[in-house]
């Protein structure tokens, strides 16, 4: 169970992933994604989610290292990005990413979309890196069930995550399902629905019983329900907040409520339909 920032979620070969972290998608390179990662380690995350079309591993490799948190203490998860997909691609991609965040290994390796025709491929060479110790755990992002079922059939490591968009407006409860049912551990991302859930009424009147936020609320039902999650914030009172959620718990009532509200919304994009 994710009871404090510091527990983890084991994952299917073993490794221990902290159950909460920081997302830095859209956090500007530099000195913005530095503060971002700064404030989150000072407030005691374990956890930053990066991805190579993020273009910000290099600042996330900075504020590491002026951290005084060890590398081994912090667990970096950055993803292989839809145009460098394929085998060699994979690999090369996986170079820059490690020399820009300036570490040689990389806790959680993942492709970052099921791009068609080209995920099994880039599987084969994530299995390389794994074999080659150096990523600890790979993974996928964005992968419907179809796209799992696909990429295993033939794969020899199966994938230890999927992260995939999930909040209260989309609870993705038959894909988590499939996930628990193949070991597959489930990540949620955009859990605040990147920002547009923050002022929802009925989250924000539960977290009012709590003297508690809807982010908060959102966060806390995700870790209750074993989901890892990667708010993302670059305001660092945000960032303590968001991780302010294990001294309440929602009660039985308040979590049917709120697996009351999911319309299959997206605010991203649904991974049988991108362009990019
Ligand atoms: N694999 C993928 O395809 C994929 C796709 C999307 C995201 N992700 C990952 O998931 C992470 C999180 O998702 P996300 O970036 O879409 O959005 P999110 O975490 O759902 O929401 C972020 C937004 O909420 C605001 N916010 C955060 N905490 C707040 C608080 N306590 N009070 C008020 N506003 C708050 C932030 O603004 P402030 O900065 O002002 O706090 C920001 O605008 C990403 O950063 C990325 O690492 C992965």
């Amino acid at each position: 169970m994710i009871h404090s920032l510091k527990d983890t979620v084991q994952l299917n070969n073993g490794l221990e992933m902290p159950g909460f972290g920081l997302g830095v998608w859209k956090v500007k390179d530099g000195e913005e994604v530095i503060h971002s990662v700064r404030s989150a380690l000072n407030a005691g995350y374990t956890m930053i989610d990066t991805a190579a079309i993020y273009r910000n591993e290099a600042g996330v490799g900075e504020a590491l290292r002026q951290s005084a948190v060890q590398r081994e203490d912090v667990f970096i998860t950055t993803k292989v990005w839809n145009a460098d997909q394929g085998y060699d691609t994979t690999l090369k991609a996986f170079e820059t990413s490690t020399k820009k965040l300036g570490i040689n290994t990389v806790d959680l390796y993942l492709i970052h979309w099921p791009t068609a025709g080209k995920y099994k491929e880039t599987w084969r060479a994530m299995e390389k890196l794994y074999k080659d110790g150096r990523v600890r755990a790979i993974g996928v992002c964005n992968f419907h069930i179809h796209h799992l079922k696909d990429l295993m059939e033939g794969a020899e490591i199966k994938p230890a995550v999927n992260q995939i968009e999930l909040h209260p407006l989309l609870s993705q409860v038959p894909l988590r399902n499939y996930c628990y049912k193949e070991g597959i551990a489930v990540e949620a991302y955009s859990p605040l629905g990147s920002g547009g859930l923050i002022n929802h009424p009925l989250l924000s009147e539960i977290g009012k019983k709590y003297g508690k936020t809807a982010a908060q609320v959102m966060l806390r039902w995700d870790v209750d329900s074993e989901i890892i999650t990667i708010p993302r914030s670059t305001k660092e009172a945000h960032i303590i907040s968001n991780a302010d959620i294990f001294d309440f718990e929602l009660s039985p009532e308040d979590i049917d409520q709120i697996d009351t509200l999911n319309e299959d919304k997206r605010f991203g994009a649904d991974p049988d339909n991108f362009n990019f």
